[in-house]
């Protein structure tokens, strides 16, 4: 059974992490560069799920201003999927948007086209809202929707 471990990213899993995620440049122009920028950021939350040390799970969130806090990326590899990485690292985003005392709503966006998978298992899993879509936002023809949740502490 593969073991699946989890840690937060260091800036020499740079290279790694974008070759990880390098599908995502079609819909998102210039992610490389974006991705260089955000994960260099001191309220950037990065972790990495690993098999072997191979990199089979990705999360990127931080908080937008006080109220609002966003998962910018969420990807988990098509064949380690189903084995609750997902999960684990939107607890983790979860729990670090919980350290952010005035914190009101948590959300992502999405690709339409990425919709299938991420929207459908956000709203069923979890109870985020596709609360609007935003034609061409980043590619022409391309609309980028905008999921919400309302953010609740869970105490443990
Ligand atoms: C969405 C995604 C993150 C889910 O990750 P995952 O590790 O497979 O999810 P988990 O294993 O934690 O999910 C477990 C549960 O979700 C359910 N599930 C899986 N796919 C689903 C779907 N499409 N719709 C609804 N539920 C789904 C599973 O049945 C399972 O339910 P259970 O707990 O009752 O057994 C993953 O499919 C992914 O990375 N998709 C691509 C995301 C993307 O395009 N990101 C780029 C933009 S940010």
């Amino acid at each position: 059974m593969d073991i699946v471990k989890y840690r937060v990213f260091e800036q020499e899993d740079l290279q790694n992490v974008a070759s990880f995620l390098s599908g995502l440049k079609d819909y998102y122009p210039g992610f490389e560069k974006w991705l260089v920028r955000k994960t260099s950021e001191p309220k950037t939350f990065c972790y990495i799920a690993e098999v072997d040390k191979n990199i089979v799970g990705v999360v990127i969130s931080a908080p937008e201003n006080n109220k609002t806090y966003k998962i910018s990326t969420l990807f988990v590899h098509p064949d380690f999927r189903n084995k609750k990485v997902g999960t684990t690292l939107v607890k983790l985003a979860h729990d670090d948007a919980s350290s952010y005392p005035h914190l009101e709503q948590i959300f992502i966006t999405s690709d339409k086209s990425l919709l299938p998978t991420l929207g459908e298992w956000l709203h069923k899993n979890y109870g985020f809202v596709p609360l609007y879509a935003e034609p061409n936002r980043y590619i022409e023809g391309h609309a980028e929707v905008f999921y919400f949740k309302k953010f609740r502490k869970v105490v443990s």
